[in-house]
């Protein structure tokens, strides 16, 4: 248990790469500022941090959000009616398809992508439907100094119509009776974090469809090497969701994939994206 750098909570890693599990924290409450300001310190450190037993109103949900960041409206799918900021993350017993069920980083098809989001689980399935994460800070890390060279200066092309990702919203679309507009940004294939300075891989296998300037076909090898190359097991967690879990992730510097593995049973979580800023 990681004490001594915090006088408020507690920080259990989970994973050698990423990942934390925090104690000491009911986030229904009016957290005081210096209690936060160790949450966002554990999740710049951590990339992805874990809350357990959680009881909160989509209400409360907001409230933590607010305190972290400015919560946004995600552009594929409508929010809860009462909450717009909230979008319900659901797969039902009858679909065969789960939202974000490839590994990504959230919407980098937005010229702004998010900085976090933070996902509440409200019913699981009996078991199954894990999320995993990989740290893309040690993805970055791992490559040789000459590949680090070459793509510190190559940008990738991100689309919200990549078959990959888009049949994960295909069962909500056609439940909500949705249209969804193609949206495309580019960003560095490399980032510099913002918050900690650190480099990280910013590419992703749901969104990413080609390298700026490049063809399709030129794109694939590079791409399909560092697809693979950045979810390697000893970059990842895995996270066994139970009711009033909360995680909460850095789109900057860690990707997810939520794992399909429970046909037949629901899952419904609710998620919120903090605004972030343009990736550079
Ligand atoms: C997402 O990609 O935001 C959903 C992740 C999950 O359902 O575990």
């Amino acid at each position: 248990m990681e004490r001594r750098n915090y006088r408020h909570i507690e920080v259990q890693r989970v994973a050698g790469a990423l990942g934390a599990e925090l104690r000491g924290v009911d986030l229904a409450k009016d957290l005081p500022d210096d209690v936060v300001g160790e949450i966002r310190r554990a999740w710049l450190d951590h990339l992805v941090l874990f809350f357990r037993d959680q009881k909160i109103t989509p209400a409360q949900q907001l409230a933590f959000a607010s305190r972290l960041g400015e919560p946004m409206a995600y552009p594929q799918l409508k929010g809860l009616d009462a909450y717009p900021m909230i979008t319900p993350v659901v797969k039902l017993e009858n679909e065969r398809n789960n939202f974000g069920g490839v590994w990504h980083s959230d919407t980098t098809y937005l010229q702004v992508p998010p900085m976090a989001s933070m996902l509440y689980a409200i019913e699981l399935p009996p078991v199954g439907g894990d999320t995993e994460f990989a740290n893309q800070y040690l993805a970055y890390e791992t490559l040789s100094p000459g590949l680090r060279a070459m793509l510190d200066s190559l940008v990738g092309v991100s689309s919200s119509m990549k078959a990959e990702a888009s049949k994960t919203r295909e069962d909500r679309l056609k439940a909500a009776g949705q249209e969804v507009k193609p949206l495309e940004a580019e960003h560095p294939i490399v980032r510099t974090h913002p918050e900690t300075g650190r480099k990280a891989l910013y590419l992703n296998i749901g969104h990413t469809a080609r390298i700026k300037g490049w063809t399709e076909k030129e794109s694939a090898g590079l791409l399909a090497f560092l697809f693979e190359h950045q979810i390697r097991p000893e970059f990842t967690c895995r996270f066994r969701w139970q009711p009033g879990s909360l995680a909460l992730w850095d789109n900057r510097s860690a990707m997810h994939n939520a794992i399909n593995d429970y046909h037949g049973h629901r899952r419904i979580l609710h998620r919120i994206t903090l605004a972030g800023d343009r990736p550079a």
